[in-house]
């Protein structure tokens, strides 16, 4: 199939990025008010894009209907410039979900999914407790682009639970936080859970071998 996306539909463009671009991470944000109530809202249009200075991307749409709603995350980054991103692994994938139901503004989400929250390191926002790990961001800028906020931050701190923690790098002992990602938008999620498969990175020289096993007696 061919499908020229300068004339077709947005559902059309939504299915066919959301089913093609995954999995993806999930950043489930936190973000406070002006009046300092807590949102929470799970956002999959999400990544890392750099780590010199540490840089993630999150897209916000607006509110579904025919109206431009935005959506309070995106309102809480703008007027606050500082957000968390909690990991989703599986233990809290159906608190997460509860998150993403359109709750008025001014419904704290995470007390609806009897979730709690500590405080941050260095931003105002708390973060959830029951997450593996969280990033801690200060808006660096946010883009509007047509429909979509994309918003980029910089990370300024991160708290990871200590049993997902290999202190030798440090590493994030990926293998063992369970991680999910989000698939299309039908709910559907895919787990990492005895997932992982290795590929070994190759050098030129590597690959040269590989694919050439006399060249080290030529040049011998
Ligand atoms: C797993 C998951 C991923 C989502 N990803 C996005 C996204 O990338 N962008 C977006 O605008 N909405 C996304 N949503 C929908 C929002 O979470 C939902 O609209 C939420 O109510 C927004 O809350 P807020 O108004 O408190 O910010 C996602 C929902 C789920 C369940």
């Amino acid at each position: 199939m061919d499908l020229d996306l300068t004339k077709a539909t947005t559902n059309q463009i939504y299915n066919m990025l959301i089913g093609l671009v995954a999995p993806r991470p999930i950043a489930w944000i936190t973000s406070l008010d002006l009046d300092g109530k807590l949102n929470a809202a799970p956002f999959s249009a999400f990544n890392y894009m750099g780590v010199d200075p540490p840089v993630v991307a999150v897209g916000v749409g607006n509110r579904p209907g025919s109206q431009i709603i935005g959506k309070d995350t995106a309102r809480n980054i703008r007027n606050t410039g500082e957000f968390v991103i909690n990991i989703v692994n599986e233990s809290v994938a159906e608190a997460m979900n509860i998150c993403a139901v359109d709750f008025p503004p001014g419904i704290n989400e995470l007390e609806i999914a009897r979730l709690t929250t500590e405080p941050s390191l260095l931003v105002k926002v708390p973060r959830i407790s029951e997450a593996p790990a969280s990033l801690e961001c200060r808006e660096i800028t946010t883009m509007e682009i047509g429909r979509t906020r994309v918003i980029l931050g910089r990370v300024v701190a991160v708290h990871v639970k200590d049993e997902f923690v290999d202190h030798a790098g440090p590493y994030i002992r990926a293998d063992e936080l369970h991680a999910v990602g989000r698939m299309n938008g039908l709910g559907s999620y895919v787990k990492t859970r005895d997932a992982f498969f290795h590929i070994t990175r190759m050098s030129h020289e590597d690959w040269l071998k590989k694919n050439n096993p006399d060249a080290d007696n030529r040049e011998g």
